[in-house]
């Protein structure tokens, strides 16, 4: 009788064993409960930004501490959870801001190019359209162009004034995140998808590859891999696995 009551518990307590020990399982530290960028990871991956009397650009100019907040709600905001995401579109808009020390393209200068991402024309234009409580003044400045070549027609001053309209914290630190989900036209009347269901690009980025990330930069940026934008990528990713 005993040994059958100890048997039947040592059982019982071997059944349990798995779960509980599931229970125990340390969630890593960079993987908070709602999965947020911490301020030393961005910090660090923004290379310890200071703004100053003495910074180029001032007013365009971010600390990790002022940008943080919008860092984190253009991820929720566009349900970018995955540390391999983030880490692609981190590591752009620090290569592309400087640092965030810059809001607009300085060098050469071109016409309605900036975002902490350095957006272009007509993607600029399309961000701007997407936000409902700018489309009146977005419409208003540019009437919803469909073909995309005439975009070319348009002056300097009016893309300014449309990248104008997307330049506050609220819309800069979150432009890169529309872009990869929301950019683009959408196919069969449904809503466009950015770079979503570009072959390879969501499952790469996943997985953390070099060959994701290439995939990403070349496909979904449209620009060309370098080495300086691959060791930007390599230093975020290891700084969102840290901490
Ligand atoms: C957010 O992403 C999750 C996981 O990919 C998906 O299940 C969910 O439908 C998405 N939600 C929105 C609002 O896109
Ligand atoms: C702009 O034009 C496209 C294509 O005709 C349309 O799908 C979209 O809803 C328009 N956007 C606005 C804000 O009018
Ligand atoms: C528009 O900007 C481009 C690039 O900076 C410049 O080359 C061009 O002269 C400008 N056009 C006008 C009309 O100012
Ligand atoms: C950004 O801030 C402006 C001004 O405070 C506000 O009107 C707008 O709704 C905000 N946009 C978003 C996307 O949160």
């Amino acid at each position: 009788m005993m040994t059958f009551g100890f048997t039947f518990l040592l059982a019982l307590l071997l059944l349990a064993l798995p779960a509980a020990q599931a229970a125990y399982i340390p969630i890593p530290r960079a993987i908070s409960s709602n999965g947020e960028i911490t301020l030393s990871q961005l910090n660090t991956i923004i290379g310890g930004t200071k703004c100053s009397l003495t910074s180029s650009f001032l007013d365009e100019c971010r600390t990790a501490a002022q940008a943080l907040p919008f860092v984190n709600k253009g991820f929720s905001d566009y349900n970018i959870t995955s540390l391999g995401e983030k880490a692609a579109m981190l590591s752009l808009m620090a290569f592309e801001s400087g640092g965030f020390q810059f809001n607009v393209n300085h060098f050469p200068g071109r016409p309605g190019q900036g975002t902490r991402n350095l957006m272009e024309f007509p993607s600029i234009y399309q961000y701007a359209l997407s936000q409902p409580f700018l489309s009146h003044q977005t419409l208003a400045l540019v009437p919803n162009h469909t073909v995309s070549n005439s975009y070319a027609a348009l002056s300097n001053s009016t893309k300014n004034a449309i990248l104008s309209l997307v330049l506050s914290d609220n819309l800069s630190f979150a432009s890169a995140m529309w872009f990869y989900t929301q950019s683009g036209t959408g196919s069969g009347g449904k809503p466009p998808r950015g770079c979503l269901d570009m072959p390879g690009m969501v499952s790469g980025l996943q997985a953390q590859t070099e060959k994701g990330w290439e995939n990403y930069i070349e496909s979904c940026v449209g620009t060309s891999v370098t080495n300086d934008r691959k060791q930007g990528y390599l230093k975020t990713l290891k700084v969102l696995k840290q901490n």
